[in-house]
């Protein structure tokens, strides 16, 4: 049995879909059976991240009790799963947030880990996620609107029984120094730690108008190497910053199918 975690942060724009879609190749890499499950029902876009918009079959799909979720599953070229929500505004009558957690009860049958890519805001959408999690994995920007947003998102879970495993402070900008609040003050702010710094970095926009995550399309990127020190970090592998044989390996890897 896997464990279902919940990347969600309040804020919409912060980097939620970003990293669940990196992380997920980046866990992939190391061996780990991996499923992304897109559980923003009305504004969905990790398929969109994945280069793969249309689906017959969505989670909208299983929701609306017409399909199983292993119809709605698909294998991503890297041999990720993934179960996308619909783009069609039709699709969203009829469809109860409230049956994501019945809805995903078996997805942890074959996997060992489950990201769960969260809707912005603590509406329907958010608690019926974080209802069906085991963790919640916390994305941030180093702003205060940001991570009050993330803080609400703690409380919500700590109510529901979830544990917040860290957070992943994106967009980190080194010449925004002074117009961005400190790694230091987001942790105590959020009283959480901070698992990952991921750089403020154009390839990720390059990337995502490429429809290729990042860690694919620049594996080298500061970002890329951040998403895979986060994957690691999280089961326990070994990754020293930098040119270590693990790198050179996932580079070898990531060759392999982009
Ligand atoms: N580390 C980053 N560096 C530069 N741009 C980023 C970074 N992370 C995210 N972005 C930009 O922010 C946008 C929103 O990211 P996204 O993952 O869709 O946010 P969310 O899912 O939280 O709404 C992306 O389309 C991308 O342009
Ligand atoms: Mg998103």
């Amino acid at each position: 049995m896997g464990r279902i975690i919940a990347v969600s942060g309040g804020k919409g724009g912060v980097g939620k879909t970003t990293t669940v879609a990196n992380l997920g190749l980046a866990l992939r890499k190391l061996g780990k059976d991996v499923t992304l499950v897109d559980t923003n029902l009305t504004t969905p876009s990790l398929s969109l991240h994945l280069g793969i918009p249309l689906y017959p079959v969505t989670l909208h799909d299983v929701l609306r009790g017409d399909a199983y979720l292993t119809e709605a599953m698909y294998i991503h070229q890297s041999g990720m799963r993934i179960v996308p929500a619909s783009l069609s505004l039709e699709d969203l009558e009829g469809t109860d947030a409230k049956r994501v957690s019945k809805a995903l009860q078996d997805a942890t049958a074959d996997t060992d880990i489950v990201l769960l890519d969260c809707a912005a805001g603590l509406g329907n959408e958010t608690i019926a996620a974080l209802k069906a999690a085991d963790d919640l994995l916390i994305v941030t920007n180093p702003d205060l609107p940001s991570v009050t947003d993330a803080l609400k998102t703690k409380k919500l879970a700590e109510e529901l029984g979830v544990k917040t495993l860290g957070v992943v402070l994106n967009r980190v900008d080194a010449k925004k120094k002074h117009a961005q609040l400190s790694e230091r003050e987001v942790k105590e702010m959020l009283e959480t730690p901070i698992l990952a710094r991921v750089p403020e970095d154009v390839g990720v926009q390059e990337a995502i108008h490429k429809k290729s995550p990042v860690v694919n399309h620049r594996p080298s990127a500061p970002s890329s190497r951040e998403f895979v020190r986060l994957a690691a970090s999280l089961t326990g592998e070994q990754y020293t910053n930098g040119h270590s044989g693990f790198f050179e390996k996932f580079k070898t890897w990531m060759m392999g199918f982009s």
